[in-house]
């Protein structure tokens, strides 16, 4: 699996730090509020539950699947729910966890939907904002780091729904994904 990797772009140890760092941060700004952090799957599995880790106060999870369709990059697109959360979300703090803000357009309609159902407030993490070359939709609240515009795996992130168990984020070689 290594092998099919090109080089490295974020270490076990950078990644580690950056989500302590935010973890400390989201303590900082949550810790009166038992926020639900809502795990977009199956992406953010990692990052998901290496954040709820760092966070030091009471919190509820819950998960989503969501596929947006037929979208450009300037509107929210339409949504497809295919796993809606257990909790109801009206009237609670919410923070959605999204493991890559590429085109922006799945976070854009997500949050279109979501605020529908009037939570108390709604906030974004992402752990990567790439660098798609366009103009995004929607800016993520909290970001671990900004990438540029190559093709990522590891860390939750797939091709072809491999890849994710990786620990690192790894550029993948391009005859991997051009075959
Ligand atoms: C990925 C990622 C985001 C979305 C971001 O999900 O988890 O939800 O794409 O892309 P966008 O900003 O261009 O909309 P994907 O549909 O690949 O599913 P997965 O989470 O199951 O891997």
């Amino acid at each position: 699996m290594n092998n099919d990797i090109e080089r490295v772009l974020i270490d076990e140890k950078q990644i580690s730090d950056a989500v302590k760092r935010l973890g400390a941060r989201i303590t900082e700004d949550y810790k009166e509020k038992n926020p639900l952090l809502l795990c977009v799957l199956k992406g953010s599995l990692v990052f998901h539950a290496d954040l709820m880790r760092v966070l030091n106060f009471h919190c509820e999870t819950d998960f989503i699947i969501a596929k947006s369709y037929g979208a450009g990059a300037q509107s929210s697109g339409e949504l497809k729910i295919l796993k809606e959360p257990d909790i109801n979300i009206k009237g609670r703090d919410v923070i959605i966890i999204e493991d890559i803000l590429d085109t922006g357009v799945t976070l854009s309609a997500l949050l279109h939907t979501l605020q529908a159902r009037k939570p108390a407030s709604l906030k974004t993490v992402v752990f990567l904002d790439k660098n798609s070359g366009i103009e995004k939709p929607v800016k993520a609240d909290y970001k671990c780091f900004d990438t540029e515009n190559e093709f990522l795996v590891g860390y939750g992130l797939d091709y072809a729904e491999k890849y994710r168990n990786l620990p690192y984020i790894g550029v993948l070689k391009r005859k991997i994904y051009s075959i």
